[in-house]
């Protein structure tokens, strides 16, 4: 490219970029603080992993690729300065000081985002095997450079939850932003939902399901989703109707059935359809968007199909185990083979994955997140005599990326910028991060994977880079492999091989109103206009 033209873009983002220096240098010290624990435990990637800084000042251009973002693909070289994109041009040439990358005959795309992760979360007695260094260097392996966590309040307060996971953060390996669930209701609660906002949260999820745990009422549901419509934050749902559940449970044990398959059996499809179905409503009533996590049943897509064609901002996330696999698993004479698929909601018979995946392609549902939660063989164990006792949860952060290629785009039903939009930009749009991340634009996070489509790629839990012994997803091979991953200009997965280190992930903070909130205020005002009322009537003389 002309000089030129770098010199005035790098001078654009003169001002962005000392900002994230700062922010480095902020968090340098749990550089320092952190690594050593990985070392002893043996749990290191790469020769930097015990605490010596990566470089990460670095220039790299990658050469030749089909460039792609979701409004478009062409052939272009990426030139990348200091963890950020500089230039995106079909030619730009470099001095020798500059590393480059040959990617002819490759996809270049803006690294995953994977809007729905539990990494090192507290649940049902236990806690989940990854944390924010194992679950991020699998998901590098996997070419997801960015994710958004769900913090959980501690005894229902929020700042506490937030600081518990600050700290859980802090071995950070990619970047992170957090969701904030909400458990409880009180003035102290809706204040600090405020709080939470000035810290970088933009969306706030609710349990309708998990029962005497997490579980909220509806009365809860539309305080909470007032609050958010105020804060411009983002209402989250998991839809799933608690108390039929906790019915459907009881139903099973007096069969006798307390095998994994009594999971399946308590919480049938139509009870996500009711969820949310119910949440939908109520969204509608208070005039605000409503971002169903995990959908994973027909019953709860054809809901959000009818809302979204009934013109209500309603966002659906499938998750890679609803879009890849069926729930004849639980059924499987093994036992801890059968607790591996366990997780809620559950993952549904046949056609149910073909139905989710169709509509993902046709925009009814508009990005895939994994609900990574994983526990070992010896965790799920604990429901050996109870399906109730199993804790919840299923794989998939380093392998969403893989799989939805295999998927949606070998199978020939989406694009490349389909691809693009599905598994990253729209997640940075709805959390309002974008162009930062999700796209490969001068100024954007250099947040880049190499595909080689021609190249294929296996799951095994042998391979794997997550700290569980077993993976849902155990002997599946297709085409499209993550050769290159890029994290903030930094190469971390090349030639299968990870390079990271606890301490170099970044907070991104999410400010509130996206695109989703525009024109509420306009229909709030069309509604008002529409009441005719109150009704100017004459006083009656007695
Ligand atoms: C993959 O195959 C296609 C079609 O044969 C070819 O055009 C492309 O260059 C190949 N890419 C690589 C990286 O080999
Ligand atoms: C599962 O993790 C626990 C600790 O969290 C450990 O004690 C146990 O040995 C692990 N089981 C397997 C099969 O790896
Ligand atoms: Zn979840």
């Amino acid at each position: 490219m002309p000089l030129n033209g770098l010199v005035l873009s790098i001078m654009a983002f003169t001002s962005f970029f000392l900002f994230s220096s700062l922010i480095i240098a902020a968090i340098a010290p749990s550089l320092h603080a952190q690594p050593n624990q990985f070392c002893e435990a043996g749990i290191g990637y790469g020769d930097s992993s015990c605490g010596d800084s990566i470089p990460s000042s670095s220039k790299l251009l990658i050469k030749g690729g089909t460039v792609v973002n979701a409004h478009h693909q062409q052939i272009a070289d990426v030139y990348i300065e200091d963890g950020l994109i500089v230039a995106v041009n079909p030619t730009i040439t470099v001095g020798d000081e500059v590393r480059v990358i040959d990617a002819t005959g490759k996809f270049v795309m803006p690294g995953g985002i994977d809007p729905h992760t539990h990494l090192e979360f507290e649940f049902m007695n236990t806690v989940t095997k990854d944390d924010f260094f194992s679950g991020q260097a699998a998901a590098l392996a996997g070419g997801t450079t960015m994710h958004i966590d769900f913090a959980i309040p501690i005894d229902g307060s929020l700042t506490a939850g937030f600081e518990a996971y600050e700290k859980k953060a802090q071995k950070s390996c990619m970047d992170y932003g957090f969701h904030m669930a909400i458990t409880k209701w009180d003035e102290t609660v809706a204040r600090e939902m405020e709080l939470m906002v000035e810290k970088g949260i933009n969306s706030f999820k609710f349990f309708m399901a998990y029962k005497g745990a997490l579980m909220i009422g509806d009365e809860l549901l539309l305080q909470g989703l007032k609050k958010c419509k105020s804060l411009g934050a983002l209402a989250m749902v998991h839809a799933e109707n608690g108390d039929a559940i906790d019915e459907g449970q009881k139903k099973m044990i007096e069969l006798g059935i307390t095998g994994p398959e009594g999971h399946a059996l308590s919480r049938p499809p139509v009870l996500e359809g009711e969820a949310t179905a119910r949440a939908i409503r109520l969204a509608d009533f208070v005039n605000t968007p409503l971002y169903v996590v995990h959908v994973m049943s027909i019953d709860a897509m054809e809901e959000i199909a009818k809302a979204r064609t009934s013109g209500q901002r309603v966002i659906g996330e499938p998750i890679v185990s609803g879009l890849a696999l069926d729930g004849s698993w639980l059924w499987h004479p093994d036992f801890v083979t059968a607790a591996k698929y366990l997780m809620s909601p559950p993952i549904r018979k046949q056609g149910h994955d073909k139905a989710l995946q169709a509509a993902l392609a046709t925009g009814v549902l508009q990005l895939v997140g994994t609900d990574h939660c994983v526990f070992n063989s010896t965790q799920k164990s604990l429901g050996i005599d109870d399906f109730r006792k199993i804790p919840n949860g299923v794989n998939g952060i380093e392998e969403r990326m893989h799989l939805v290629w295999d998927i949606m785009v070998e199978s020939g039903q989406i694009s490349v910028t389909d691809y693009v939009r599905l598994t990253s930009t729209e997640c940075a749009r709805i959390f309002n991060i974008y162009p930062r991340k999700g796209a490969i634009l001068p100024g954007s996070d250099a947040d880049i994977i190499i595909l080689n489509p021609n190249s294929s790629f296996e799951v095994t839990a042998k391979s794997h880079h997550s700290r569980v012994d077993t993976n849902v997803f155990e002997g599946w091979r297709g085409k499209g492999k993550i050769e290159v991953t890029i994290s903030r200009g930094r190469v971390v997965w090349e030639n299968n091989e990870l390079k990271v280190a606890p301490g170099t992930g970044r907070y991104i903070e999410m400010s509130p109103f996206s695109y989703l909130f525009d024109g509420l205020d306009k229909k709030d005002a069309s509604y008002l206009n529409s009441l005719q009322a109150p009704v100017k009537r004459a006083k009656s003389t007695a």
